[in-house]
């Protein structure tokens, strides 16, 4: 059974989608505090309901724009529970360090006491995400892939291993895609001049972590979202991609477990 606060969120998609259709270049910091609070406030843990699920869906995004309103509206209209919204309206000097903050606030929600280490935890980039599938669909899938172990975390596969250098482990042990060879045509996996500039990747396997999109069990995200921000933290730098050091942690991982 999917529990995903229906009455709240059926109030808040309806007032929201008010606000975003017609006020939100006027009022988008209380439009949206107001959804946090209402997400935050009611994310209470029934710990005697063991079957029952919970979904969290997260989406970073420092401020509105038509491609927020369109993660936003494709998960209300697919029956997602309503949003909490990381690091809403919060200001970055560069866009770099906005993606890297992610890494902060996704793992400061996970740490919240409402989230129970078996809730099913959603992650969707707040820019350039949509939803086309219900969430049944979606969890009964994922539950699928999550056959043989229930801690599985799955994250979108990428085209092209950025921003790490193309030389480093998280690029070169990345595991094959399991895609048929040859999916593309003759130069699957190859530069080729066929292509032009922007549609260089487009002959790639999905293959490498994109962070855009996530989803897992709470317990499994905390754990690589704790062990990004240490790295993060440990160098002492400004990291400037969350991708980037996600794709480190999913390497180590990998050459854990799975090599
Ligand atoms: C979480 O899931 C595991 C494995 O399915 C189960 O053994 C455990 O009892 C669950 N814990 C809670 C708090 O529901
Ligand atoms: C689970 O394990 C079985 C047996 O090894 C395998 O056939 C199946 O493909 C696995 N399922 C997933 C989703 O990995």
């Amino acid at each position: 059974m999917l529990r995903t606060r229906h009455p709240v969120f059926i109030v808040g998609a309806i007032t929201l989608l008010g606000w975003l259709v017609f006020l939100y270049h006027a009022i988008p910091e209380h439009a949206f505090s107001a959804l946090q609070s209402v997400d935050t406030s009611t994310a209470v843990t029934d710990d005697t309901a063991v079957t029952d699920e919970t979904v969290h869906l997260l989406i970073p995004a420092t401020e509105p724009n038509n491609q927020f309103c369109r993660v936003l509206f494709s998960a209300l209209i697919n029956d997602y529970p309503s949003p909490y919204l990381v690091n809403y309206g919060k200001k970055y000097d560069d866009p770099a360090i906005a993606r890297a903050q992610k890494i902060a606030g996704l793992n400061e929600y996970l740490l919240k006491s409402t989230v129970s280490r078996n809730d099913t935890i959603i992650i969707a980039d707040g820019f350039d995400v949509w939803f086309q599938l219900p969430l049944d669909v979606m969890v009964s899938r994922y539950r699928l892939a999550q056959q043989n172990d229930t801690s599985r975390t799955i994250f979108g596969a990428d085209k092209k291993c950025w921003p790490n250098d193309p030389n480093s482990p998280a690029c070169t042990r990345a595991p094959l895609s399991s895609l048929p060879d040859g999916v593309y045509g003759p130069d699957t996996d190859q530069l080729t001049i066929y292509r032009d500039q922007k549609a260089k990747y487009d002959n790639f396997r999905p293959r490498w972590l994109n962070s855009g999109t996530a989803i897992g069990p709470a317990s499994s995200l905390h754990a690589i979202y704790e062990e990004a921000w240490r790295r993060i933290e440990d160098k002492q730098s400004t990291v400037k991609s969350d991708q980037r050091i996600l794709a480190d942690v999913w390497e180590t991982v990998w050459s854990i477990f799975w090599s």
